[in-house]
């Protein structure tokens, strides 16, 4: 148990420290509202068992005295023509006039004539990075007790353009793009956040030797910025070779930085490695200084409605929200309470082997704090 309470401080002070959203601020020289002074955030409750873990951020902020004022926003009915999609133009313009936000998941509704809520998201509000920290919780067990690293996945183009037609009957094409300005903002991203946060090294992940021009590009703008941080450790690794490296021993990487399609599946495979996706939680970076932290998971239907969803991880991003408003003493108390929750085991939803609701798990977590 001291072994344990030793770890998750040790762990803290990294997070504090290391927390994405600070790195963004310190990178966007932004400063915030202190305690006193209620922060308005948007809140996308989102789908699914998205309102129940949204429930559970609002009773776990409120009793620990966050000063943050909540201005909520749905996914709409119906297709708001000005945005193409579910999202309503009300709802973006908030993310941009708060400038942070939280965001649960949001189902793609099935059908033509509208875009992808998640990429109406990115595209629109310009979230051109999505950090996930991926660490081995202290007191949760599974196949690894040593992961301590961060994807950053370039969140705009690449494989997710949107672009995609029948060429002739029978065969379809879909185009990836790749930008040099994509690029380049994604690489110095990941080395800025490499620099503040004291890590050793970047790795580009890519399959350059078959996309020879596209992911050619990504990493001719990777090797550009790695020239201007000597003191990193640069390495390129392929995309299949990372995920063997990965599974075998995942203390091998420190920070990965990638394209689109490759970010959105390797993220996935490191939530796998320290215990799931109710575990991972995110934060997006967007210009203009715009912080939307989001839980990784999807609205997993199977559960919805049942009080059964873990809120860990859309708690934990909501700590990395806290933190981008610099309202570490709140980060870190809820952060505790969480850790310590979960290390004790009397409390833990299905997903990790437990028998709580969200509502047992949650209130545990508020009697911790
Ligand atoms: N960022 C997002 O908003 C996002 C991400 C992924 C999927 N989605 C959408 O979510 C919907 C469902 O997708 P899916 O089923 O492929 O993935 P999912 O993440 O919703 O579910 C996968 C599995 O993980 C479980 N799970 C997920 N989150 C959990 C949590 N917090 N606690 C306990 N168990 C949890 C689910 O019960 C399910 O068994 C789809 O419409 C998809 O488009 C949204």
């Amino acid at each position: 148990m001291i072994m344990a309470s030793q770890i998750m401080r040790r762990l803290l002070r990294s997070q504090q420290a290391n927390s994405p959203a600070r790195v963004s601020s310190l990178l966007l020289g932004r400063t915030f509202s202190t305690e006193s002074n209620p922060i308005v955030a948007t809140l996308f409750p989102g789908d699914g068992i998205g309102p129940e873990i949204a429930e559970s951020v609002k009773q776990v902020f409120r009793a620990a005295d966050v000063p943050i004022e909540w201005e909520e926003h749905y996914v709409g009915k119906e297709i708001d023509p000005r945005t193409q999609s579910f999202l309503t133009w009300e709802s973006l313009e908030s993310v941009r006039r708060n400038k942070v936000g939280l965001k649960g998941p949001m189902a793609t509704p099935i059908g033509k004539g509208h875009r992808s809520l998640n990429l109406t998201l990115r595209k629109e509000l310009n979230l051109y990075a999505n950090v996930r920290p991926c660490y081995s919780l202290p007191g949760y067990k599974t196949r690894y007790d040593d992961v301590d690293l961060v994807t950053i996945r370039e969140n705009t183009e690449g494989e997710y353009s949107g672009l995609e037609h029948q060429v002739v009957r029978g065969v379809v094409e879909s185009i990836k793009i790749i930008t040099r300005q994509a690029s380049l903002r994604v690489a110095e991203y990941a080395f800025h956040y490499a620099t503040a946060h004291g890590r050793a090294r970047v790795s580009a992940i890519h399959k350059a030797n078959i996309m020879q021009k596209t992911d050619g590009l990504f990493l001719k703008c990777c090797r550009e910025v790695a020239e201007k941080y000597p003191e990193i450790t640069y390495e390129e690794v392929v995309i299949d070779n990372c995920c063997m490296m990965l599974v075998k021993n995942p203390a091998l990487f420190d920070v990965l930085v990638m394209p689109n399609l490759y970010g959105d599946i390797i993220s996935d495979l490191c939530a796998g490695l320290i215990g799931g996706l109710g575990l991972t939680p995110s934060c997006n970076i967007g210009e203009g200084g715009i912080a939307l932290a989001e839980a990784v998971h999807g609205s997993a239907p199977d559960i919805a409605g049942k009080n059964m969803a873990n809120p860990t991880a859309l708690l934990l991003s909501a700590v990395t929200m806290l933190r981008h408003l610099e309202l570490h003493d709140k980060a870190d108390r809820i952060q505790e309470a969480i850790l310590k929750t979960i290390a004790e085991g009397k409390y833990r939803t299905g997903d990790l082997g437990g028998t709580s609701t969200t509502t047992e798990f949650t209130k545990a977590i508020c009697d911790n704090l």
